[in-house]
């Protein structure tokens, strides 16, 4: 029997309480052993709970108890998730969270602190909620160098741009309709403004890269910026507008960047819509994979966390390997320097003089469409710092622009 303490109660704690008394079954047969909940940390009153005698609110009780060997860190934020983890992990207790903020801003570290302390850190729940993603980096694909994923990493803003597509739905009606379906927060800012992604894509591109990929340091741009004419256009042009997490390795270096892009509708990631995420993943000897499933909720993540409890009651002793140290170099490549195609859409009176100016400054054949009010096209690939070159000189108003997934 392996005994196990859960810290924080909140949507997935709980949850992760639900999978195992649910599904204890399973989760013994998978394990090879019973995983016994010995202690539930929280500090608010629990005492009305069918299992009350489990509830304790000094987390110095599972620091003190060598019977307690894995600890499920739920609580979500920086503190006090990172002093318990650190606190937990210093006791030789292997720990597993599904807290993102952590994993991408103190990673490097508490793998560390794992190794020294002969214990394990594991991260799955942390970026696709319920999707495999983790995993499959480190097992399934490791005999890969892996070369590009890209994804739609946060549910939230996939709603919304879903019924912006979908029910023609306004940025803000679209919110409204995220926030009473609970998807949304009533501070939308880090989904909708892409931090969740961030830090999600960081996570990824650090284990591809092998050390830090530091979220701060990512080009990140949100979703409030799309309108009505930005959808209409990219379904003329044969494509879907999503946030995506994107890094791509050039060369020695990473191009990293959180942004919504136009999705090619032949594209797998186009077809990924509502409240679910989906990662490509590229890889030298594998070529694509797509995950995909439900990227966030109680249940779908909380069955990701027990997952890790089953893999680390399996592994009890197994020597770990950090999936990534701290950073030596700079590997981001700069914003400017990424190389993509551009759909630009323009307000102007004179749409003839317009296509002609477009038609004088890029070279090759442009896909362009006209409404009543915008002109939009779509640039050939070239640095972004190229385009806006050539965008700065011409003649009428810029209403939008955004990148084209490759
Ligand atoms: N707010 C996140 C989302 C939750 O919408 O995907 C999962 O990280």
């Amino acid at each position: 029997m392996v005994k196990i303490a859960i810290i924080g109660f909140g949507v997935v704690g709980s949850g992760v309480y639900e999978v195992l008394r649910k599904n204890a079954s399973d989760v013994t047969r998978n394990a090879g052993t019973e995983i016994d909940i010995k202690y539930i940390l929280d500090i608010r009153d629990f005492s009305s709970h069918p299992e009350a005698n489990l509830f304790v609110n000094d987390v110095n009780i599972i620091a003190d108890d060598d019977e307690v060997s894995i600890v499920v860190e739920t609580m979500g934020g920086l503190e006090p998730a990172n002093t318990f983890s650190r606190l937990m992990l210093s006791k030789g207790k292997t720990v597993i969270t599904s807290n993102k903020e952590l994993v991408a801003t103190f990673g490097d570290e508490l793998f560390e602190l794992a190794k020294e302390n002969g214990c394990s850190y594991y991260y799955e729940a942390s970026v696709g909620g319920g999707i495999p993603i983790i995993r499959p980096l480190k097992n399934c694909l490791a005999a890969n160098r892996i070369d590009s994923v890209a994804g739609i990493l946060n549910g939230t803003t996939n709603y919304i741009l879903t019924r912006m597509f979908c029910a023609n739905a306004s940025f803000e009606d679209a919110l409204c309709e995220a926030q009473e379906k609970g998807y949304a927060e009533k501070d939308p800012t880090a989904d909708v403004d892409g931090f969740d992604t961030g830090k999600k894509i960081s996570i990824l591109s650090s284990m591809i890269n092998g050390e830090k990929i530091n979220h701060a340091d990512v080009h990140t741009e949100g979703i409030r910026k799309i309108t009505l004419a930005d959808t209409e256009f990219a379904s003329k042009f044969g494509y879907s507008i999503k946030l995506i997490g994107s890094c791509k390795r050039i060369g020695e270096k990473f191009a990293v960047v959180v942004a919504p892009m136009l999705v090619e509708n032949t594209s797998p990631l186009a077809g990924v819509d509502d409240v679910f995420n989906g990662i490509m993943v590229s890889g030298n000897m594998l070529g694509d994979a797509m995950f995909y499933g439900r990227g966030a909720g109680k249940l779908p993540t909380a069955s990701a966390v027990c997952a890790d409890v089953i893999d680390a009651a399996k592994n009890v002793g197994a020597p770990f390997v950090a999936p990534w140290k701290k950073s030596s170099k700079n590997v981001l490549v700069d914003y400017e320097d990424m190389e993509y195609a551009m759909y630009v859409c323009f307000k102007t009176a004179d749409k003839a003089a317009l296509m002609k100016e477009l038609a004088s400054k890029f070279d090759g054949e442009l896909q362009i469409a006209n409404t009543d009010e915008h002109v939009a096209f779509i640039t050939p690939k070239d640095k972004i710092k190229s385009i806006k070159e050539k965008l700065s000189g011409i003649n009428a108003e810029i209403a939008g622009s955004l990148l084209v997934l490759e």
